[in-house]
């Protein structure tokens, strides 16, 4: 069972009152807390101990986030503030750390913090992360430490975080996991410091809630173990790009995408992309489409062909999808499968087919999430670099589209 917010609050309220007074959390003082949270995640960094002393997180998602120059951070939950001044190292002086927390003596207890470490570029918010005090699309980065365990709801609180997070950007955090072998029983008798996050989500439901978010590249694991049957975990997830229609401008880099994929010899039977007035006289102009990062570079595209010139076949097309390397994962192929599937079903379009080598497994498992089918294997239908291949066709069959009998 989750606890109760107010308990919750209470708890790191008297918590911080403590640590204030001088006389330490009071937390993590039974058998072995010392090895497995806190402090002990922190190893070589400069930070005042007063700082280190009150963490109570049971991991350390600054190794997880991979932040950089001028980004803006997020903490949710940012107790005594030790992520967010890391953070704001990381991020430097044309970055932000923002710390989110509902207890008002730990918001005290951390601009105090900062203010001894000399960090200017961190600020302290009162909220809760159920419903984050932040507009739309606001932040590069969120990183969160042993807090979303605590939250009675826990859909809010990844809703909240898709919101605030800008396309393509970030979630990297370490939080508390629940064996699934965890009864209902054993969960409502965790009433301790650890305990009291008998409310912690199994992995399996940790990736579902994200995936129902909204995120992409989700990736759950477990680190190490903090009580009977519970774990600390680090996750990361990606809210998926901004998808918009292919521009002029993007030529260079759609190209450049291009030629990326065709030279993991797993994409095309091509071997060489194409210039652009070639690409651009194949390619139907309604439906050309791409994924952008937050510097507005191109992380891949996606666009049609005609397959025929005969009436019959006028809602069927040949799509192409291609995506940075260094974007993999991260759900950009997913998105911009998606962004197709609306476009063409918009316009009419009831068939989008195409043709992979079967040893693409990513491509294949891409493409069946977004609900084409394999019809069948076209053995050695063409020579790639000498060699005899084989390709898989696939097609997506619209339910939406080419459906009226007139
Ligand atoms: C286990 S401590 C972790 C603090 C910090 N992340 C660290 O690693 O030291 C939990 C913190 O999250 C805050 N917190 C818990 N539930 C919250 C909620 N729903 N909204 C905002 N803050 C919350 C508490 O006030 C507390 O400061």
């Amino acid at each position: 069972m989750s606890p109760d917010r107010d308990v919750v609050r209470e708890r790191y309220g008297t918590a911080a009152r403590r640590a204030l007074a001088g006389e330490g959390t009071g937390l993590l003082t039974g058998d072995g807390d010392a090895e497995r949270l806190g402090a002990v995640h922190y190893t070589g960094e400069e930070i005042p101990a007063e700082v280190t002393a009150t963490s109570l997180g049971c991991g350390n998602p600054l190794a997880v986030a991979d932040l950089h120059p001028g980004e803006t951070v997020l903490d949710l939950g940012s107790g005594g503030g030790l992520d967010v001044l890391l953070s704001a190292r990381r991020v430097g002086p044309a970055g932000r750390a923002i710390g989110l927390d509902m207890t008002d003596d730990m918001l005290t207890l951390a601009r105090r913090h900062a203010d001894q470490a000399g960090v200017t570029n961190a600020e302290f918010v009162n909220g809760t992360i159920e419903r984050i005090p932040l507009p739309d699309a606001s932040v590069d980065v969120v990183i969160s430490n042993c807090v979303i365990a605590l939250s009675s709801d826990k859909p809010a609180v990844f809703a909240e975080i898709a919101r605030v997070l800008r396309p393509g950007g970030r979630l990297g955090i370490t939080d508390i996991v629940a064996d699934h072998t965890l009864t209902d029983a054993e969960r409502a008798a965790r009433t301790g410091v650890v305990e009291c996050l008998g409310g912690a989500l199994t992995a399996g439901r940790y990736r579902a809630l994200l995936r129902d978010a909204g995120f992409a590249g989700i990736d759950v694991r477990l680190t190490h173990e903090v009580g009977d049957k519970l774990h600390s975990a680090i996750i990361r997830a990606t809210r998926p790009p901004l998808v918009i229609p292919m521009a002029a401008d993007h030529a260079e880099q759609v190209l450049a995408t291009y030629q990326a994929g065709l030279d993991t010899g797993h994409a095309s039977f091509e071997t060489t992309a194409p210039d652009w007035a070639t690409w651009d006289a194949v390619h139907l102009p309604a439906h050309r489409l791409v994924a952008l990062d937050a510097a507005g570079d191109v992380l891949g595209w996606t666009a049609v062909s005609a397959v025929s010139y005969r009436c019959v076949y006028a809602g069927v097309v040949e799509h192409s999808v291609y995506v940075r390397p260094t974007a993999h994962g991260q759900g950009v192929g997913y998105a911009l499968l998606n962004a197709l599937i609306s476009s063409t079903e918009k316009a009419g379009i009831w068939t989008i087919q195409s043709g992979i080598f079967p040893e693409n497994s990513a491509s294949r498992a891409l493409h069946r999430r977004a609900g084409f089918r394999e019809l069948g294997t076209r053995e050695r239908i063409g020579r790639h670099h000498g060699q005899w291949r084989d390709v898989v066709m696939i097609e997506r069959r619209s339910a939406a589209a080419g459906i009226a009998s007139d």
